[in-house]
């Protein structure tokens, strides 16, 4: 595939590991509230399938996700899975049957969610695991995470797992984790409206690591400005594809993970690697990130 395919090519630091900058996000394959089974089973092994064939290399993951349904959905829809394939998936959280969110944090804990994400995906090694802080919901905060990514970098070390990343966290955790192990991505939430990682995007791009937004397009609340809007209609194109195209245009370490439950949505994300945006463009649609710290 030529270079610009998917905005071109991304190789996490240090690996052998290279992938489209446009990759997919898996969690909306199970179904509401990321509990239980799709309404569509075979739309959403289609959506993957339909991914994987346009050239995406690059799915984010987890076993949280279903839980345990959406990493069997990726294999059954894609094993035997294709030479360069990136799965990345995540721990630190466990749905229990009341659906809610609680930490997965003990040495225990973290095992066992190695094992289950190698079980239900069909995997031997797992290529980066992001050791997800709970935090405040969406939101990192302080706190020591060196014991967890510890058992991590062990993990590591029996070959259970080949690289490591870090998600929700803050530029003090991701040090932290560095002086452990080596981090090849880091896991954030970060939009068009939502900036609050831009120094933290800046000094990972200038150390060639990954940063890896998550709820790129606003997440459950999907993004909304009518700034956004007039530009995507002055170029004719659709708001979320100007959304992504802007996170392309904002760092080269940015890989995106959009997340989607059609085959018409994924074509238009992926469709938005074509898109350029110019100079004025895109001081415009910073304007949308500006406002929203204001309030
Ligand atoms: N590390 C973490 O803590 C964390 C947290 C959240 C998510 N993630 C990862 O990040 C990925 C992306 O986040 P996300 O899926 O929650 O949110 P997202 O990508 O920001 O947005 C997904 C939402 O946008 C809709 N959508 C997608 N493409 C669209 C399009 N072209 N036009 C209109 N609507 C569109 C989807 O609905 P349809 O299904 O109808 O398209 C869905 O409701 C996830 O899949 C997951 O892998 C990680």
């Amino acid at each position: 595939m030529p270079e610009t395919t998917l905005g071109g090519r991304f190789t996490f630091p240090g690996t052998l590991l290279t992938v489209h900058r446009i990759g997919y996000g898996a969690m909306q394959l199970a179904g509401p509230g990321v509990w239980g089974p799709p309404k569509d089973p075979e739309a959403a092994v289609a959506v993957l399938r339909e991914a994987v064939s346009a050239g995406v290399n690059h799915i984010d993951t987890s076993d949280y996700y279903g839980p345990h349904l959406t990493n069997q959905i990726i294999r059954k829809a894609l094993q035997p899975y294709p030479a360069g394939l990136v799965i990345v998936t995540k721990l630190g959280v466990r749905r229990p049957t009341d659906k809610s969110w609680q930490r997965a944090i003990t040495p225990q804990a973290l095992t066992a969610g190695i094992h289950d994400n190698l079980r239900n995906l069909g995997l031997d090694a797992l290529d980066i695991v992001n050791y997800r802080v709970m935090g405040s919901g969406h939101g990192p905060e302080e706190g020591s995470i060196a014991e967890q990514v510890a058992v991590l970098a062990d993990l590591r070390r029996k070959g259970l797992i080949r690289h490591i990343g870090v998600s929700n966290v803050t530029a003090t955790q991701v040090a932290e984790a560095q002086a452990i192990t080596d981090v090849v991505c880091v896991q954030n939430y970060y939009n068009l409206a939502h900036r609050h990682d831009d120094a933290l995007i800046d000094d990972l791009a200038r150390r060639g690591i990954a940063y890896v937004p998550f709820f790129p397009l606003g997440g459950f609340t999907p993004l909304q400005s009518s700034t956004l809007s007039a530009v995507a209609q002055r170029l004719g194109v659709r708001p979320m594809q100007v959304a992504l195209a802007w996170l392309l245009h904002r760092s080269p370490n940015i890989l995106l993970i959009p997340g989607t439950s059609s085959v018409a949505h994924l074509r238009e994300n992926l469709a938005a690697a074509q898109l350029k945006l110019s100079a004025q463009t895109l001081a415009e649609l910073d304007g949308i990130g500006a406002g929203a710290a204001k309030h």
